[in-house]
């Protein structure tokens, strides 16, 4: 590992590409986000490994739902796997997981796996790993607005800020998007007004070690300043 690499400590992932990487291998999108978990799977490992102390994902935006329904049902599919799977071992890795976005828009049995780990892990003191699933960022400052305003709040930044599905977590301090595309798509809006945005080629499945280490050089090329001087 570079010496001089910049560790953040939070880092975000808009996964990217799944249906063309697929598409070159003439396989069904379905096998893309397939293999984008495996991805996933992988890096929430190397980013424990970097000591990142908080990784994000966007896995299913409020969006979505416009996609066909045999892709949308796999995909939830995928999601409920993974719950049921995957994240019971972070739960016993001490990871916390936590989810962005309105759960109670999926299927009742998937909303129930992801509630029961996210509560199973709510005490846990590793990595904090949170996924984006029917999340979009203009949604998540309506509803935190709303809250703060039925609450009989100043809608000042700090009340908005403690009402999202964020709260208590640290703002990203990298963004990343992959496979060729240049935008946030309604991803952590509020979160990204400081954040270091690294946009890459690579097709989601792909990435691994080595595209985590490209990434955090080029970050660590980066001279943040949070709006003050040199
Ligand atoms: C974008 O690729 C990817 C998605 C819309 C879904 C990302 C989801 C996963 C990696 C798996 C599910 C997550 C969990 C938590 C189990 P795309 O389909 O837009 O690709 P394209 O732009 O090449 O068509």
């Amino acid at each position: 590992m570079p010496e001089d690499l910049k560790i953040p400590t939070h880092i975000a992932f808009i996964m990217d590409g799944n249906g063309r990487w697929a598409k070159r291998r003439l396989m069904p999108r379905k096998y893309g986000h397939k293999m984008g978990v495996e991805a996933l799977k992988r890096v929430i490992a190397v980013c424990e490994k970097l000591g990142i102390k908080e990784v994000s994902f966007y896995a299913f935006s409020t969006e979505n739902w416009s996609r066909p329904q045999d892709e949308i049902d796999a995909l939830l599919a995928m999601i409920k796997k993974f719950a049921d799977e995957e994240m019971k071992e972070y739960v016993d890795k001490n990871y916390r997981i936590r989810f962005m976005g309105e759960l109670h828009r999926l299927p009742e049995e998937t909303q129930k796996a992801l509630e029961n780990i996210a509560r199973a892990a709510a005490n846990n003191t590793g990595i904090v790993v949170n996924i984006g699933i029917n999340y979009g960022g203009r949604d998540e400052i309506a509803r935190a607005a709303q809250k703060a305003a039925s609450a009989a709040q100043p809608v000042t930044v700090e009340a908005i800020s403690a009402r999202l599905d964020t709260a208590g977590m640290s703002d990203p301090d990298v963004i990343v998007r992959c496979a060729g595309e240049k935008r946030l798509s309604n991803f952590m809006l509020w979160q990204c007004a400081y954040a270091e945005l690294v946009f890459v080629d690579d097709f989601w499945p792909d990435f691994n070690e080595e595209t985590i280490v490209r990434i955090l050089k080029e970050y660590s090329g980066r001279e943040r300043r949070f709006g003050g001087l040199k």
